[in-house]
């Protein structure tokens, strides 16, 4: 049976019409609460300056000893606990870890000449660098729960290639972002560490799932961070808090390590990726 195009019309312009009615008055609720009941709270820009370079200019500062692998981790270190509060954006901080490794760069570096600096920039073209992850990727002996409530206690007991290989390219791993519960929702809350924040306004969400992950670089709390993205989640949080991302090619990065770990079609979909 035919269903007649005028009745097919009619019913289409009448979900439109539907639709419509229903986010004007999402979007009048939320204008109402927001304007006579709470204050607009954000993320105020950076002094410093450190904080608005580039993971390369990162780079090419430490190796021409413009700045230490150490300041550069300290002055991170030191926004993120300035934003945090606001922003709820990280889960784990991997501060110890961090500095131990920012200490060795610039040990290498304070006995090293022009030449062994180039020949290591070569083989880690992100010595010394900070760089913060979603909580969906492994990371041996630290808790990365995807938002999981059931795992919120277990240590993973390896680490997802992707940071593997951002390590062994000099990346210093240095916090662990929020997430949606099994990165499965269009903005990052779960039962294990409540809420993030947009820090352009806080009663504002941080898209999702690499939410955490993009309100903190928002926040200009990160040089640098990871996110994955089947259909959105590294690009949405990206776009809602000012910065960029990118969902890459298949098969550049590995995705073994990735929580949840992907079967079927899936494997074709989702993506690790800046
Ligand atoms: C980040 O800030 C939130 C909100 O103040 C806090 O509950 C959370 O513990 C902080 N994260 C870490 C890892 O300290």
């Amino acid at each position: 049976m035919e269903v007649p195009r005028r009745l097919k019309k009619a019913f289409h312009t009448s979900l439109i019409f539907i639709a419509n009615l229903y986010f004007s008055t999402i979007r009048f609720i939320f204008w109402f609460i927001n304007y006579f009941f709470r204050e607009r709270v954000y993320v105020t820009p950076p002094t410093d300056q450190l904080l608005l370079i580039s993971a390369t200019q990162a780079v090419r500062m430490i190796s021409k000893r413009e700045i230490s692998s150490t300041a550069l981790v300290e002055s991170y270190i030191h926004r993120i606990e300035q934003v945090n509060n606001t922003i709820n954006a990280v889960v784990v901080k991997l501060f110890d870890s961090a500095r131990r490794e920012a200490n060795e760069v610039d040990s290498f570096i304070a006995v090293s000449d022009e030449e062994d600096i180039q020949r290591k920039l070569v083989e880690q073209p992100l010595f010394g660098v900070p760089f913060t992850m979603k909580d969906a990727l492994e990371v041996e002996n630290e808790i990365i729960t995807c938002g999981v409530y059931n795992r919120r206690d277990t240590k993973c007991d390896r680490t997802a290639e992707a940071i593997k290989r951002l390590q062994a390219a000099g990346g210093i791993l240095l916090a662990v972002t929020n997430v949606p519960e099994v990165c499965m929702w269009v903005e990052a809350i779960n039962t294990v560490y409540g809420r993030s924040k947009n820090p352009y306004d806080a009663r504002r969400m941080t898209g999702g799932s690499s939410g955490g992950e993009g309100a903190l670089l928002g926040a200009a709390g990160s040089v640098v961070g990871v996110g994955s993205d089947i259909g959105g989640s590294i690009r949405m949080p990206s776009f809602f808090n000012g910065i960029f991302g990118l969902k890459p090619t298949p098969g550049v990065i590995p995705l073994e390590g990735h929580i949840p770990e992907p079967t079927g079609y899936k494997t074709n979909m989702l993506r690790i990726g800046p």
